[in-house]
């Protein structure tokens, strides 16, 4: 299901994963995450009777939308959009009140399977940086998405969880998201004589034989495109 979505990505996956499965997809500022699990939520489930539910944390899901159809990814009435406004509309809450925004999202998540069931099987959280900024005890924090990773396992779910962060500023494996993830998926920036190349690189992928190799990745007509692996590497 994996390698079909995103055009050259079965350059780095050699085989494809089953779902429920839990994917961190990491990477700095603008290295194309929101691109790419938009990408490969809106291709699998485009033309399919599944449904899929994109959470957009950081930014409104008119703008997500906005974004998304200007890189040429197109949206489908497969994948539901929603933002921090629909999570908030859940329950009563207050301008003082630190909610448990995970529950909340569990909520929702539960409410859309019991609308549509099976056909629920995509879910994406754009991003934990944004979920956790909100929220006020780390330590609870960390303990409620181990809960949280169980739960949406046992949904059936495909889950992207998309987090800041690099491997040069050592805040790649800080949390336990790294361990608990059945993979993990980095988006970097390679800087070499003064041109920044975009790749993906595959750290880990439980079940699934893939490569190590950076690739590079560019933003086509149609979207975003994996190349060959990085010269540089
Ligand atoms: N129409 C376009 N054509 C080519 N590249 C584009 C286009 N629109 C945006 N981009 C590139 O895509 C980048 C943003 O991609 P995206 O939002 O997927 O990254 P991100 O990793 O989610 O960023 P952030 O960390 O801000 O959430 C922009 O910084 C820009 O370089
Ligand atoms: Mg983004």
């Amino acid at each position: 299901m994996l390698r079909d979505t995103v055009s050259g990505l079965d350059r780095v996956l050699r085989t494809d994963i089953d779902i429920p499965k839990i994917v961190l997809v990491i990477g700095p500022p603008g290295s194309m995450k929101t691109s790419f699990c938009f990408s490969v939520m809106s291709r699998h489930l485009a033309n399919s009777d599944q449904v899929g539910m994109y959470l957009t944390l950081e930014e409104t899901s008119e703008s997500h939308s906005r974004n998304m159809k200007s890189i040429g990814i197109p949206a489908t009435e497969n994948v539901v959009v929603s933002d921090f406004t629909d999570i908030r509309e859940l329950e009563d809450i207050g301008d003082d009140d630190f909610p448990d925004y995970i529950a909340l999202i569990e909520k929702m998540v539960r409410g859309f399977k019991q609308k549509h069931g099976k056909a629920f099987t995509m879910l994406a959280i754009d991003s934990l940086g944004a979920l956790y900024s909100l929220m006020d005890d780390d330590a609870s924090v960390r303990k409620s998405m181990y809960h949280f990773f169980k739960n949406m396992r046992d949904l059936g779910l495909f889950t992207m969880l998309i987090m800041e962060g690099s491997v040069s500023d050592g805040r790649f494996y800080s949390g336990s998201e790294a361990f608990l993830s059945d993979g993990v998926v980095y988006l970097g920036m390679d800087s070499t004589k003064g041109k920044i190349t975009r790749f993906v690189q595959v750290e880990k992928m439980r079940a699934c034989e893939h490569s190590m190799e950076r690739h590079a990745v560019e933003v086509s007509k149609s979207g975003i495109q994996v190349l060959g692996p990085l010269l540089s590497n």
